[in-house]
Protein backbone atom coordinates (compact mmCIF):
# COMPACT_ATOMS: atom_id res chain seq x y z
CA UNK A 1 0.00 0.00 0.00
CA UNK A 2 1.17 3.33 -1.09
CA UNK A 3 1.65 6.56 1.26
CA UNK A 4 -1.64 8.25 2.21
CA UNK A 5 -2.77 10.94 -0.21
CA UNK A 6 -3.55 14.36 2.04
CA UNK A 7 -6.91 15.78 0.65
CA UNK A 8 -9.00 18.92 1.49
CA UNK A 9 -12.67 18.49 2.42
CA UNK A 10 -13.96 20.47 -0.11
CA UNK A 11 -18.21 20.13 0.86
CA UNK A 12 -20.09 18.21 3.47
CA UNK A 13 -23.60 17.91 3.15
CA UNK A 14 -26.24 15.56 5.61
CA UNK A 15 -28.09 13.51 3.53
CA UNK A 16 -30.14 12.37 6.05
CA UNK A 17 -29.91 13.01 10.34
CA UNK A 18 -27.82 10.29 10.36
CA UNK A 19 -25.42 10.43 6.97
CA UNK A 20 -23.25 12.70 6.16
CA UNK A 21 -21.75 13.26 2.57
CA UNK A 22 -18.07 14.25 2.39
CA UNK A 23 -16.15 15.24 -1.22
CA UNK A 24 -12.62 14.80 -0.84
CA UNK A 25 -10.26 16.75 -3.15
CA UNK A 26 -6.68 17.42 -3.76
CA UNK A 27 -5.56 20.42 -2.58
CA UNK A 28 -3.42 21.95 -5.54
CA UNK A 29 -6.41 21.15 -7.54
CA UNK A 30 -5.26 18.21 -9.21
CA UNK A 31 -6.75 14.97 -10.35
CA UNK A 32 -6.69 12.03 -8.13
CA UNK A 33 -5.76 7.93 -8.59
CA UNK A 34 -8.57 6.44 -10.40
CA UNK A 35 -10.69 3.76 -9.30
CA UNK A 36 -13.11 1.32 -10.52
CA UNK A 37 -16.92 1.32 -9.10
CA UNK A 38 -17.01 -0.50 -5.73
CA UNK A 39 -13.88 0.98 -4.29
CA UNK A 40 -13.36 2.18 -0.96
CA UNK A 41 -10.38 4.34 0.32
CA UNK A 42 -8.98 4.20 3.88
CA UNK A 43 -9.43 7.36 5.86
CA UNK A 44 -7.72 8.64 9.30
CA UNK A 45 -10.49 10.29 11.60
CA UNK A 46 -8.84 12.90 13.44
CA UNK A 47 -9.35 11.03 16.67
CA UNK A 48 -7.28 8.52 15.58
CA UNK A 49 -9.04 5.72 13.95
CA UNK A 50 -8.66 4.23 10.29
CA UNK A 51 -11.72 3.23 8.61
CA UNK A 52 -12.96 2.26 5.33
CA UNK A 53 -15.40 4.06 3.37
CA UNK A 54 -17.35 3.35 -0.06
CA UNK A 55 -16.83 5.81 -3.15
CA UNK A 56 -20.12 6.75 -4.01
CA UNK A 57 -19.56 8.04 -7.29
CA UNK A 58 -19.12 5.70 -10.84
CA UNK A 59 -15.32 4.42 -11.16
CA UNK A 60 -13.25 7.07 -12.77
CA UNK A 61 -9.76 6.65 -14.22
CA UNK A 62 -8.28 10.52 -13.26
CA UNK A 63 -11.18 11.96 -10.63
CA UNK A 64 -11.46 15.27 -9.59
CA UNK A 65 -12.81 14.16 -5.96
CA UNK A 66 -13.74 11.24 -3.63
CA UNK A 67 -16.94 11.39 -2.39
CA UNK A 68 -17.63 9.18 0.76
CA UNK A 69 -20.91 9.18 3.14
CA UNK A 70 -20.57 8.18 6.77
CA UNK A 71 -23.32 6.91 8.98
CA UNK A 72 -23.41 8.11 12.43
CA UNK A 73 -22.97 4.59 14.53
CA UNK A 74 -22.78 6.36 18.30
CA UNK A 75 -22.79 2.30 18.98
CA UNK A 76 -19.57 1.92 16.80
CA UNK A 77 -16.35 2.00 17.31
CA UNK A 78 -15.56 6.08 17.37
CA UNK A 79 -14.85 6.70 13.78
CA UNK A 80 -18.04 7.55 12.73
CA UNK A 81 -18.57 9.94 15.08
CA UNK A 82 -14.97 11.74 14.55
CA UNK A 83 -15.71 11.74 11.12
CA UNK A 84 -19.13 13.59 12.28
CA UNK A 85 -18.15 15.56 15.34
CA UNK A 86 -13.97 16.82 14.03
CA UNK A 87 -14.12 17.34 10.56
CA UNK A 88 -15.10 20.63 8.80
CA UNK A 89 -14.87 21.86 5.27
CA UNK A 90 -11.46 23.16 4.75
CA UNK A 91 -9.98 20.22 6.85
CA UNK A 92 -7.24 17.60 5.35
CA UNK A 93 -7.57 14.23 6.10
CA UNK A 94 -4.85 11.25 5.65
CA UNK A 95 -6.68 8.79 2.34
CA UNK A 96 -5.24 5.54 1.49
CA UNK A 97 -5.06 5.36 -2.38
CA UNK A 98 -8.63 3.39 -3.39
CA UNK A 99 -8.67 -0.49 -3.32
CA UNK A 100 -11.23 -2.54 -4.03
CA UNK A 101 -12.90 -5.65 -2.82
CA UNK A 102 -15.83 -5.61 -4.24
CA UNK A 103 -15.51 -5.56 -7.82
CA UNK A 104 -18.03 -4.32 -10.53
CA UNK A 105 -17.79 -7.61 -12.77
CA UNK A 106 -19.52 -8.43 -16.30
CA UNK A 107 -22.94 -9.55 -16.79
CA UNK A 108 -26.23 -9.33 -18.68
CA UNK A 109 -28.52 -8.77 -15.60
CA UNK A 110 -27.38 -7.49 -12.29
CA UNK A 111 -29.77 -7.60 -8.82
CA UNK A 112 -27.86 -5.47 -6.20
CA UNK A 113 -29.39 -5.41 -2.75
CA UNK A 114 -28.24 -2.34 -0.23
CA UNK A 115 -29.59 -1.98 3.11
CA UNK A 116 -29.55 1.39 4.71
CA UNK A 117 -25.47 2.97 4.35
CA UNK A 118 -24.84 -0.13 1.96
CA UNK A 119 -26.43 1.72 -0.75
CA UNK A 120 -23.14 3.59 -0.93
CA UNK A 121 -20.98 1.33 -3.59
CA UNK A 122 -24.42 0.37 -4.98
CA UNK A 123 -24.82 3.44 -6.09
CA UNK A 124 -21.42 3.92 -7.72
CA UNK A 125 -21.67 0.70 -9.50
CA UNK A 126 -25.33 1.03 -10.64
CA UNK A 127 -24.37 4.82 -11.41
CA UNK A 128 -21.40 2.87 -13.94
CA UNK A 129 -23.88 0.40 -15.52
CA UNK A 130 -26.57 3.34 -16.46
CA UNK A 131 -23.97 5.02 -18.03
CA UNK A 132 -22.39 2.35 -20.12
CA UNK A 133 -25.98 0.89 -21.17
CA UNK A 134 -26.69 -2.53 -22.40
CA UNK A 135 -27.23 -4.51 -18.89
CA UNK A 136 -30.64 -5.06 -16.75
CA UNK A 137 -29.82 -3.48 -13.89
CA UNK A 138 -32.56 -4.27 -10.65
CA UNK A 139 -31.79 -2.38 -7.33
CA UNK A 140 -33.27 -3.00 -4.13
CA UNK A 141 -32.80 -0.14 -1.76
CA UNK A 142 -34.25 -1.35 2.13
CA UNK A 143 -33.81 1.29 4.64
CA UNK A 144 -35.89 1.92 7.77
CA UNK A 145 -37.70 5.03 6.64
CA UNK A 146 -37.86 7.54 4.09
CA UNK A 147 -36.46 9.74 6.68
CA UNK A 148 -33.14 7.29 6.78
CA UNK A 149 -32.74 6.64 3.19
CA UNK A 150 -29.92 8.86 1.61
CA UNK A 151 -30.14 9.56 -1.77
CA UNK A 152 -33.79 9.14 -1.80
CA UNK A 153 -34.96 11.90 -4.48
CA UNK A 154 -32.29 10.40 -6.78
CA UNK A 155 -33.60 6.44 -5.86
CA UNK A 156 -37.56 7.20 -5.94
CA UNK A 157 -37.18 8.27 -9.70
CA UNK A 158 -35.23 5.77 -11.34
CA UNK A 159 -36.95 2.43 -11.54
CA UNK A 160 -35.57 1.31 -7.71
CA UNK A 161 -37.70 -0.76 -5.79
CA UNK A 162 -37.44 1.76 -2.13
CA UNK A 163 -38.69 -0.67 1.07
CA UNK A 164 -38.89 0.93 4.36
CA UNK A 165 -39.20 -1.57 6.92
CA UNK A 166 -41.19 1.00 9.31
CA UNK A 167 -43.88 0.92 6.90
CA UNK A 168 -44.24 -2.21 5.39
CA UNK A 169 -42.10 -4.83 7.29
CA UNK A 170 -39.28 -6.81 5.83
CA UNK A 171 -39.19 -7.28 1.92
CA UNK A 172 -39.61 -10.80 1.06
CA UNK A 173 -36.43 -11.37 -0.90
CA UNK A 174 -37.21 -14.63 -1.84
CA UNK A 175 -38.98 -13.86 -5.42
CA UNK A 176 -36.00 -12.39 -6.62
CA UNK A 177 -33.51 -15.08 -5.82
CA UNK A 178 -35.89 -17.67 -6.33
CA UNK A 179 -34.41 -18.87 -9.95
CA UNK A 180 -31.12 -18.56 -10.20
CA UNK A 181 -29.54 -17.34 -13.24
CA UNK A 182 -25.77 -17.75 -14.95
CA UNK A 183 -25.91 -14.71 -16.63
CA UNK A 184 -26.86 -12.69 -14.08
CA UNK A 185 -24.83 -11.47 -10.68
CA UNK A 186 -26.28 -10.60 -7.49
CA UNK A 187 -24.59 -7.76 -5.03
CA UNK A 188 -25.33 -6.97 -1.84
CA UNK A 189 -23.86 -4.82 0.72
CA UNK A 190 -25.67 -3.75 4.12
CA UNK A 191 -25.95 -5.16 7.74
CA UNK A 192 -24.68 -8.45 8.59
CA UNK A 193 -28.36 -9.86 8.86
CA UNK A 194 -29.16 -9.40 5.08
CA UNK A 195 -25.90 -10.58 4.01
CA UNK A 196 -26.53 -13.74 5.74
CA UNK A 197 -30.10 -13.67 4.61
CA UNK A 198 -29.07 -13.09 0.97
CA UNK A 199 -26.28 -15.79 1.00
CA UNK A 200 -29.00 -18.36 2.46
CA UNK A 201 -31.33 -17.92 -0.17
CA UNK A 202 -28.24 -17.86 -2.98
CA UNK A 203 -27.54 -21.56 -2.11
CA UNK A 204 -28.64 -23.01 -4.67
CA UNK A 205 -26.92 -20.65 -7.12
CA UNK A 206 -23.07 -21.07 -8.63
CA UNK A 207 -21.10 -18.86 -5.76
CA UNK A 208 -19.45 -17.21 -8.44
CA UNK A 209 -22.75 -14.81 -9.42
CA UNK A 210 -23.37 -13.97 -5.71
CA UNK A 211 -20.87 -10.86 -4.48
CA UNK A 212 -21.70 -9.23 -0.99
CA UNK A 213 -19.62 -6.50 1.60
CA UNK A 214 -20.61 -6.89 4.89
CA UNK A 215 -20.13 -3.57 6.35
CA UNK A 216 -20.28 -4.29 9.93
CA UNK A 217 -16.71 -5.69 9.71
CA UNK A 218 -15.56 -8.33 12.95
CA UNK A 219 -14.92 -7.45 16.52
CA UNK A 220 -11.07 -8.27 17.07
CA UNK A 221 -11.64 -8.86 20.43
CA UNK A 222 -15.07 -10.79 21.14
CA UNK A 223 -15.27 -14.26 21.88
CA UNK A 224 -12.51 -16.22 23.10
CA UNK A 225 -9.17 -14.42 23.73
CA UNK A 226 -6.48 -16.98 24.44
CA UNK A 227 -3.34 -15.84 24.56
CA UNK A 228 -1.00 -17.43 22.18
CA UNK A 229 2.94 -17.24 20.45
CA UNK A 230 3.43 -15.82 16.99
CA UNK A 231 6.86 -16.57 14.75
CA UNK A 232 7.55 -14.05 12.37
CA UNK A 233 9.02 -15.93 9.64
CA UNK A 234 11.58 -13.24 7.99
CA UNK A 235 13.27 -12.77 11.19
CA UNK A 236 12.78 -15.51 13.28
CA UNK A 237 11.17 -13.32 15.99
CA UNK A 238 8.90 -14.64 18.75
CA UNK A 239 5.83 -12.35 19.33
CA UNK A 240 4.08 -13.23 22.43
CA UNK A 241 -0.30 -12.12 21.37
CA UNK A 242 -1.97 -11.86 24.81
CA UNK A 243 -5.73 -11.80 25.31
CA UNK A 244 -6.04 -8.02 25.32
CA UNK A 245 -4.26 -7.36 21.84
CA UNK A 246 -4.85 -8.45 18.18
CA UNK A 247 -2.18 -10.62 16.71
CA UNK A 248 -1.88 -7.21 14.16
CA UNK A 249 -1.55 -4.89 17.29
CA UNK A 250 1.22 -7.46 18.84
CA UNK A 251 3.29 -7.67 15.79
CA UNK A 252 3.37 -3.63 15.64
CA UNK A 253 4.51 -3.84 18.79
CA UNK A 254 7.15 -5.62 17.89
CA UNK A 255 8.37 -3.25 15.46
CA UNK A 256 6.94 -5.89 12.84
CA UNK A 257 4.76 -3.49 10.44
CA UNK A 258 2.06 -5.26 8.46
CA UNK A 259 -0.50 -2.80 6.03
CA UNK A 260 -3.56 -2.80 7.30
CA UNK A 261 -6.70 -0.65 6.77
CA UNK A 262 -10.57 -1.84 8.35
CA UNK A 263 -9.05 -3.37 11.25
CA UNK A 264 -12.52 -5.43 11.15
CA UNK A 265 -11.27 -8.17 8.89
CA UNK A 266 -13.56 -7.30 5.47
CA UNK A 267 -11.10 -5.17 3.92
CA UNK A 268 -8.80 -7.92 3.04
CA UNK A 269 -5.40 -5.73 3.49
CA UNK A 270 -3.45 -7.35 6.30
CA UNK A 271 -3.39 -10.36 5.04
CA UNK A 272 -0.66 -12.93 6.18
CA UNK A 273 0.66 -16.14 4.61
CA UNK A 274 -0.12 -18.92 7.35
CA UNK A 275 2.74 -21.34 7.55
CA UNK A 276 1.99 -23.37 10.42
CA UNK A 277 0.02 -23.85 13.32
CA UNK A 278 -4.25 -23.69 13.88
CA UNK A 279 -5.69 -20.46 13.38
CA UNK A 280 -9.04 -19.41 14.31
CA UNK A 281 -10.74 -17.34 11.15
CA UNK A 282 -13.02 -14.99 12.27
CA UNK A 283 -12.36 -12.61 9.05
CA UNK A 284 -14.70 -12.24 6.17
CA UNK A 285 -12.28 -11.82 3.49
CA UNK A 286 -10.67 -15.89 3.02
CA UNK A 287 -12.32 -18.81 1.49
CA UNK A 288 -12.45 -21.93 2.97
CA UNK A 289 -9.64 -22.50 0.97
CA UNK A 290 -7.62 -19.86 1.27
CA UNK A 291 -7.94 -19.97 4.79
CA UNK A 292 -5.42 -23.09 4.87
CA UNK A 293 -2.73 -20.64 3.81
CA UNK A 294 -3.41 -17.48 4.94
CA UNK A 295 -4.47 -15.39 8.13
CA UNK A 296 -5.74 -11.62 8.83
CA UNK A 297 -4.41 -10.79 11.78
CA UNK A 298 -6.52 -8.13 12.40
CA UNK A 299 -8.90 -9.99 13.75
CA UNK A 300 -8.11 -13.53 13.79
CA UNK A 301 -6.34 -15.14 16.50
CA UNK A 302 -4.81 -19.37 17.07
CA UNK A 303 -6.05 -22.39 17.91
CA UNK A 304 -2.72 -23.59 18.77
CA UNK A 305 -0.20 -22.88 21.04
CA UNK A 306 1.90 -21.02 18.09
CA UNK A 307 1.32 -19.27 14.71
CA UNK A 308 3.89 -19.32 12.21
CA UNK A 309 3.28 -16.37 9.70
CA UNK A 310 4.99 -14.17 7.17
CA UNK A 311 4.45 -11.73 4.28
CA UNK A 312 1.61 -12.53 2.21
CA UNK A 313 3.81 -11.68 -1.29
CA UNK A 314 1.94 -11.59 -4.63
CA UNK A 315 -1.04 -13.36 -3.34
CA UNK A 316 -2.38 -14.65 -7.17
CA UNK A 317 0.91 -16.38 -8.16
CA UNK A 318 0.90 -18.12 -4.42
CA UNK A 319 -2.29 -19.10 -3.78
CA UNK A 320 -5.75 -19.72 -4.53
CA UNK A 321 -7.81 -16.98 -6.50
CA UNK A 322 -9.45 -13.92 -4.33
CA UNK A 323 -12.95 -15.18 -3.75
CA UNK A 324 -15.30 -13.70 -5.84
CA UNK A 325 -17.94 -15.05 -3.17
CA UNK A 326 -18.10 -13.29 0.51
CA UNK A 327 -15.16 -11.06 1.17
CA UNK A 328 -16.20 -7.22 2.15
CA UNK A 329 -14.17 -3.98 2.65
CA UNK A 330 -15.88 -0.84 3.83
CA UNK A 331 -16.85 0.10 7.31
CA UNK A 332 -19.48 2.93 6.59
S1 LIG B 1 -7.11 -4.69 8.01
FE1 LIG B 1 -8.83 -5.12 6.80
S2 LIG B 1 -8.94 -7.29 6.86
FE2 LIG B 1 -7.37 -6.80 8.25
Amino acid sequence: MGEDLRLRVAETEDLTPSVRRFVLVDPAGGPLPGYRSGAHVAVSTPAGHRRSYSLVEPGSRAPQRYVLCVRRDVAGRGGSVSMHDDVAVGDELAVSEPANAFPLRRARRYLFIAGGIGITPVRSMVGELRARGGAQVTVLYLTRSPGETAFLDEFATDGTVLHHSSLHGRLDLWPYLAEPDDDARVYCCGPTELVQEVLALTVHWRPSRVHVEDFAGVDALGGRRTPFTAVWVPTGARVPVGADATLLAALAGAGIAVDASCASGTCGTCRLRLLSGEAEHRDLVLTEQERSAFVMPCVSRAVSEELVVGPAGPVDAAGPPRPAFGGGAAVH
